[in-house]
């Protein structure tokens, strides 16, 4: 907390700050994968991370010094003390930790949690999906760019819903009525020989794994991606859905509202992707630029 190595037990803070009041915090879910090829624990693209951070804090007028390069040794710092080496899941936030009223902006302080969480192993199979009656928060309201707690209210509802109606996740449509996201990924589906996904101007959260899948699709399969608005009768009439995030990874989806996605098993490109993406975020896919490496300054070349 703050720079500082504090025993879980002991991560608190006050019950009045407005961080837990008003929901004025911000946060990241970071991964990182130990490679065998650096024998290293690699944090996934953490410096975008860290960018989306400063950005949330800056749209939320939060009044801190804190650079991103400080907040990076800190992660750093933590997995090492922690003795990690295995797979990681960090948790990075920033938070307004006391004051009188909800426009309180400052003091603003920062605590990291570096939990062990072993990434999804895709033979799990697909999930059952369902699209939410709640709509998705829109960028006139409660912008979902910005990575703010308060805005997991609506994930949180739609959620918690799905779950009550017998299906694993919902998808949320935007106001406009077309296809947003999930409460924690984003979505594509695979129509034919392209893959689609609705755009950064759906009411998404600009999602860095959103943004290796697009790479991996382009580059290693050699598939077109399009951005574009998604209505939900295409989620219907799809050859493959999986949705991704951070935390998530690639999680195919089997059925949606009850109509079968392709042959409900995993898909064909999903599972190519999958692949991918699993050994991208090792390290052996090349984009050195994307690593920053725990127990070593930098990545140097592979063991
Ligand atoms: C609402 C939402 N959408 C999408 C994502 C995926 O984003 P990323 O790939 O940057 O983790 C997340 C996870 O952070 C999320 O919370």
């Amino acid at each position: 907390m703050n720079g500082r190595l504090v025993p879980y037990a002991e991560a608190r803070v006050h019950v009045l700050a407005p961080a837990i009041t008003y929901g004025a915090t911000v946060f990241e879910g970071i991964r990182g994968y130990w490679s065998k090829h650096y024998d290293d624990c690699l944090l996934f693209r953490l410096d975008e991370h860290l960018e989306r951070l400063a950005f949330s804090m800056k749209v939320m007028r939060f009044q801190s010094d804190l650079e991103p390069r400080t907040i990076r040794a800190w992660i750093r710092e933590l997995v090492r003390a922690n003795g990690q080496k295995d797979e990681v899941h960090i948790r990075a936030l920033a938070y307004v930790s006391e004051g009188p009223n909800m426009f309180t902006t400052a003091p603003v302080e920062v605590a990291i949690a570096s939990l062990a969480r072993p990434g999804r192993n895709i033979g799990q199979g697909g999930v059952r999906a369902t699209i939410s009656n709640w709509r998705r928060i829109s960028d006139d309201a409660m912008p979902p760019r910005v990575k703010c707690a308060s805005n997991y209210q609506n994930g949180r509802l739609a959620s918690l819903q799905a779950k009550h109606d017998g299906y694993d996740t919902p998808i949320l449509l935007s106001s406009s009525g077309h296809v947003a996201e999930a409460p924690g990924s984003c979505v594509f589906l695979r129509r034919g020989d392209r893959l689609v996904t609705p755009g950064v101007t759906s009411d998404i959260l600009e999602s860095i794994t959103r943004d290796s899948v697009i790479e991996i699709a382009r580059q290693r399969c050699r598939v077109p991606v399009e951005e574009r608005d998604v209505d939900r009768s295409e989620l219907y009439m799809a050859d493959e859905v999986f949705l991704c995030g951070t935390a998530s990874e690639i999680v195919p989806v089997s059925e949606i509202d009850g109509f079968r996605v392709g042959d409900g098993g995993v898909g064909e490109l999903t599972r190519e992707i999958a692949t991918l993406y699993g050994r991208l975020v090792r390290g052996e896919l090349g984009y050195p630029e994307w690593f920053a490496p725990v127990y070593r300054d930098s990545l140097g070349v592979p063991a």
